[in-house]
């Protein structure tokens, strides 16, 4: 997979990288990041970025000219599956659209910032918008690195153990149960006598168990439609 992240703060993008298990897919070229800094595609005298809205609302526009060019370089040199723009009211991002883009093989990112970006970039070159959730950030950044991250672990050999991201919350529709390590008695608190039983078929069934008793208790709507068949 090969990421082309278009931003006006790559250096943003440095601690989320470069650590364990992006870091390891990376060295392992599993995947390529490509940050791009927007400024650079400016072709104004200040290699502005940004300037005032049309219509004199307030706060700054991110400006068609630079970001333009940047997509259409990329373009240029390879086909895109989907150019996503990370925004608050983009689709709201869950599992399955993870599980979607993990699939594909050249991803552009556009990181916005400030009040918004010229809408004609949407109309001419976002294939896809993407919120990670009901609030506002001040740009598309952590939001890019949020995405990227949730990508990455997905990648056939990301994960030291293959089977981990199966068993991730919500790929099974259900949150993850609670699990226990070494001491199985700490201070008198010991961990449940099932998962100390080696009764591989029964602790299946107490996980499975958890599972739904937890996502019942905190996410019921992620039940709701379940069995309905
Ligand atoms: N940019 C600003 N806020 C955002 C959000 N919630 N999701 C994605 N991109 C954003």
């Amino acid at each position: 997979m090969r990421l082309d992240i278009l931003t006006i703060f790559p250096q943003m993008f440095d601690g989320a990288f470069n650590h364990s298990i992006i870091q390891r897919a990376i060295k392992k070229g599993l995947v390529e990041i490509h940050l791009h800094n927007i400024r650079d595609y400016s072709k104004s005298k200040h290699l502005n970025v940004d300037d005032y809205p049309f219509g004199g609302s307030s706060g700054m526009v991110m400006m068609i000219q630079p970001i333009a060019d940047c997509i259409e370089k990329l373009k240029s040199e390879r086909a895109y599956d989907e150019i996503i723009f990370m925004t608050p009211d983009g689709e709201r991002l869950n599992q399955p659209i993870v599980n979607q883009l993990s699939m594909k093989e050249n991803l552009i990112l556009l990181c916005g910032h400030y009040k918004g970006i010229d809408e004609r970039i949407r109309d001419q070159y976002i294939t896809r918008e993407i919120s990670i959730g009901d609030y506002v950030l001040s740009g598309g950044e952590l939001a890019a690195a949020v995405l990227t991250d949730s990508l990455i672990r997905l990648i056939p050999g990301a994960l030291s153990d293959e089977t981990s991201a199966l068993s991730d919350s919500f790929q099974d529709g259900l949150l993850s149960p609670p699990v226990y390590t070494r001491p199985a008695d700490y201070n008198g608190h010991k961990v449940p006598a099932i998962l100390l039983s080696g009764n591989e078929k029964e602790i299946r069934k107490w996980n499975y168990e958890q599972a739904l008793e937890r996502t019942r208790k905190r996410r019921p709507d992620l039940l709701e439609g379940q069995g309905d068949s």
